[in-house]
């Protein structure tokens, strides 16, 4: 099928690259030359494990194309995907400047016969009939301004993303569902027949898995649908910090507890792995929205209000535990161990690191940090406040204490012996309780987990 993405992001790009994969045509678009630049030129904006090598080979079978020319890939698609950022705004609500201004582009740029026009962008619930409206207006204009007179024909789908940074190309080849929204029959069959090949699991890693669930409804359940299953899980992550805060003052471990309600079918084991809390673009932004959404119609989410305070002083957790081990801040050196808000990405956007940094910083402290991405890339978009070392044994060197905060794989294996002996005071505070306590602990470290 002919598909257009628009937007380049960490959706639009998975998405594309993989629609590609699946054997569709796809033109990617995005409104940033630098961008379009890189990708025509092979190269991935951003770090993303697999990325790359699934775009070159899509691009060589000329499946593939990637344009600043919103008319070019209008044109082309039968299919065209939303999926710019919708960025926060001050009081919680989402920015969605970036979807009205490619909707009214859309408008402005449709042509002959009929079109799906997909919000996979997370959207305020009601944005469906608002997108259909905005495109409308976009036709209009051009109609003003001279343009052809056309019958625009066009349904809009809700289709929510659900991948993960840093393993989105499995999460969109393994997906436990897929979701559509939508009014009209015609457009969802077209969006079924789109996914054919990833809901018959032609390109899952166990072939033989039963289908992919699609799970059709309405446009506003699509888009609550997605909100919802943000913010249960940033729930259970801020149920299970809020257990391990209740396990460090009684003397019980939140790893032992997890493993212990977790085999229970109905609570399951993922998502509760307890730590300096989460962050990242989505989780923040999306549960802040539903809680304004709510808002706005006179309901008060008391719940979410909950889980965001939790996780708002569970990001200072590491703070908390330095001062009770270190007591005077002040003059201390503080080394981190990760700056992303999770493994497998580049991506700092509202990473607990940097508010960790801000409250270090405020108390006296000097930090450094090392980072397997961010000190290769020489990305420091977002940072400051903190020296970033080119490896973990300088980062080591004169630090009272090492926190970890992310968990990159590679330091579970450090060389941790070294490393205590180039430290000015080997505390060790593992903010994600990732690394073996008994290796820390014979390589000469103090070891503080998080609840146990
Ligand atoms: P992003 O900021 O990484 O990417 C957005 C892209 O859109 C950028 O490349 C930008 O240049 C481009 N863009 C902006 N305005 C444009 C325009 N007018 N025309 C063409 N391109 C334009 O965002 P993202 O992280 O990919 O998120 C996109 C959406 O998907 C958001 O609504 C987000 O909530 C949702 N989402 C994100 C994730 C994730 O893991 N990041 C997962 C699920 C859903
Ligand atoms: C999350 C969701 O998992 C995706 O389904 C969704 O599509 C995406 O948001 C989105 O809407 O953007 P992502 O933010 O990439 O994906 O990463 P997660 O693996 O969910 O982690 C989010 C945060 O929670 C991280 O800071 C992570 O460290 C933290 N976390 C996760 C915990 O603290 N404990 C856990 O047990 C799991």
């Amino acid at each position: 099928m002919k598909v257009c993405v628009i937007g380049t992001g960490y959706v639009g790009l998975v998405t594309g690259v993989c629609l590609a994969h699946t054997g569709h045509h796809v033109i990617c678009i995005d409104n940033n030359e630098e961008k379009v630049k890189m990708m025509k030129a092979g190269q991935s904006p951003i770090y993303e494990p697999g990325l790359a090598e699934l775009m070159q080979s899509t691009t060589k079978a000329a499946l593939l194309e990637f344009s600043s020319d919103l008319g070019y890939g209008v044109e082309h698609g039968d299919i065209l995907f939303i999926a710019v950022g919708t960025p926060p705004l001050p009081t919680g609500e989402s920015d969605t400047r970036y979807v009205e201004a490619v909707a009214r582009g859309i408008g402005a740029h449709l042509n002959q016969g009929y079109k799906v026009i997909v919000n996979k962008s997370t959207v305020p619930i009601g944005s469906g009939d608002w997108v259909r409206r905005i495109v409308l207006d976009g036709v209009d204009e051009r109609q003003k301004e001279g343009g052809s007179l056309i019958t625009a024909e066009f349904d809009i789908v809700s289709n929510p993303e659900f991948l993960r940074e840093g393993s989105a190309i499995y999460d969109t080849f393994n997906p436990d569902r897929i979701v559509l929204g939508g009014n009209n029959p015609k457009a969802l069959q077209l969006m079924q027949e789109l996914y054919a090949p990833i809901v018959e699991r032609r390109f899952a890693e166990d072939k033989s898995a039963r289908p992919v669930d699609v799970v059709t409804t309405d446009l506003s359940s699509a888009e609550m649908i997605k909100y919802a299953a943000n913010s249960f899980l940033a729930t259970k992550i801020s149920f299970i910090n809020e257990i391990a805060n209740i396990c460090d003052r009684v003397g019980a471990d939140v790893t032992q507890v997890a493993r212990g309600i977790g085999l229970d079918s109905r609570i399951g084991s993922k998502f509760l792995n307890a730590g300096i809390g989460w962050g990242g673009s989505c989780f923040p932004k999306d549960v802040s929205a539903l809680v304004h959404t709510a808002d706005d119609y006179n309901y008060d989410a008391k719940l979410l209000k909950a889980t965001i305070e939790v996780n708002t002083h569970q990001r200072l957790i590491a703070v908390e535990k330095l001062q009770q081990v270190l007591k005077i801040l002040k003059g201390k050196t503080i080394g981190l161990l990760g700056l992303t808000f999770k493994p497998d990405t580049d991506d700092l956007r509202d990473a607990p690191a940097l508010n960790i940094i801000e409250n270090l910083n405020r108390l006296g402290a000097k930090v450094k940090a090392y980072d397997p991405i961010i000190s290769q890339s020489g990305m420091r978009h977002g940072l400051s406040g903190v020296l970033v070392e080119t490896d973990p044994e300088r980062l080591a060197d004169g630090c009272d204490a090492l926190v970890l905060i992310t968990e990159w794989e590679q330091f579970q294996k450090l060389q941790y012996s070294k490393m205590a002996k180039l430290m000015a005071n080997p505390v060790f505070i593992d903010g994600r309780n990732y690394c073996d306590r008994t290796l820390l602990e014979s390589a000469g470290f103090q070891y503080v987990g998080i609840g146990h």
